[in-house]
């Protein structure tokens, strides 16, 4: 089957589309079909037989390996987590930063990213935050200005939830090498969107949850930690984070000896129905590829910006091709438009400054053409284009 074929076959698995127009993939994933049997088999289990844990538990090596595959690790630089926020505070925590060291983040940023940074301004550690345009991508130039020997971190979002923006991760990645600082990623939009290999990118910590990309309902999250960065250290420790758990239970004080892989960061029982759908849904995104879901996504949004020049709407994002991949934020009135997509059954999030249209990878063109239709509606009733004042409408 071509790559096209599967990817009209792959949207069968969503039967949402057939209710609503979905392009809401950069908030979170309707469930496919394939990812919900994974969860119901998981509770038939856990309902018939009480949970056969064990097998549970191999089963979430098996997913361990699987997802050391999907990012080019290996299985020991994997923990699972519950969401990107509580990976980012972990990384955050985890660095061993010194009063008067600093930390490099995007003004902008998602505000999870940088609350994790800044609740460590009491210890005297410093934020600084580059400035960026929404419609440029960061790159290794963007942060040049902002460090010096005291910087011990550079964080960003791979993909930006607010313009969709890919940032240049490999030569971010490769200032820091040469600065001897930490990579910290957060890759929640990217993840099964774009292709993510954190060695070519040079990533040393990254965040990630499950529920966009990678098609798994909320509470499930992956962090990747370079082997050998054995400074950072854990907050949190529990019984799975020792190297010698005890077969009796009894924590002893003289053995505290710390897991040297990342499996140091995980501290208890693991969100094992989300694991087992993640699974289903890693063979689902490899049944298509990834390069192939960014091409994709891609052109939609080509055929997008096609539409929103013709109807005369701007882009907040860039228009480039290689700096976008599946999140374009049209820059209109956002509660008027936000009102008018409900009624037309479009779902779409209302952002800073816009609409954002998001899409996966069971959206097809005549999603797009769809959603062409229904903006032109808008503006013949009246709704307002972008040249009206977007910022007095941000939510
Ligand atoms: C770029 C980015 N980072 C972090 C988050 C927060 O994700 P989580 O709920 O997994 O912590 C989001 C969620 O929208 C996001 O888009």
């Amino acid at each position: 089957m071509s790559v096209s074929d599967r990817i009209v076959a792959v949207r069968a698995q969503f039967p949402v589309m057939e209710r609503l127009l979905y392009l809401d993939s950069a908030h979170q994933t309707p469930l496919a079909t394939s990812v919900r049997a994974a969860l119901e088999a998981f509770y038939t289990q856990g309902y018939e037989l009480a949970g056969p844990k064990p097998v549970w538990l191999s089963r979430a090596e098996d997913v361990r390996r699987q997802v050391a595959r999907f990012f080019n690790a290996s299985p020991n630089e994997i923990a699972f987590t519950k969401n990107t926020s509580e990976g980012l505070n972990i990384a955050a925590n985890a660095v061993p930063l010194n009063a008067g060291d600093n930390v490099v983040l995007i003004e902008g940023d998602h505000p999870n990213n940088a609350y994790a940074w800044l609740n460590l301004k009491r210890r005297g550690v410093q934020v600084r935050f580059a400035k960026l345009r929404d419609d440029e991508i960061a790159t290794a130039q963007t942060f040049a200005p902002y460090i010096d020997e005291r910087t011990k971190v550079i964080t960003l979002s791979h993909v930006t939830f607010h313009a969709g923006q890919i940032h240049d991760l490999a030569g971010i990645g490769r200032l820091c090498e040469q600065r001897g600082i930490l990579l910290v990623v957060d890759a929640m939009q990217s993840v099964g969107v774009v292709p993510v290999d954190v060695k070519a990118l040079g990533i040393s910590v990254l965040a990630a949850g499950t529920h966009k990309g990678l098609l798994v309902p909320q509470g499930l999250g992956i962090l990747y930690v370079k082997e050998g960065l054995d400074a950072l250290q854990p907050a949190y420790v529990g019984m799975s984070s020792v190297a010698r758990p005890p077969a009796d239970y009894i924590a002893r004080p003289d053995d505290l000896e710390l897991r040297a892989d990342a499996g140091r960061f995980e501290y208890g029982n693991l969100n094992l129905p989300d694991l087992h759908a993640l699974s289903a849904s890693i063979d689902l995104i490899e049944g298509i590829g990834v390069p192939e879901i960014l091409k994709h996504v891609t052109a939609l949004g080509d055929r997008l910006i096609a539409h929103l020049d013709e109807l005369g709407i701007a882009l907040i994002g860039p228009r480039e091709r290689g700096q976008r991949a599946h999140i374009y934020v049209l820059k209109v009135p956002v509660q008027k438009w936000a009102d008018h997509f409900e009624r037309h059954r479009v779902r779409v999030s209302p952002e800073r400054g816009g609409i954002r249209v998001s899409f996966g990878m069971f959206n097809t063109p005549e999603d797009v053409d769809r959603l062409a239709e229904v903006v032109r509606h808008g503006l013949t009733d009246g709704v307002g284009d972008g040249t009206s004042d977007a910022a007095a409408d941000v939510d």
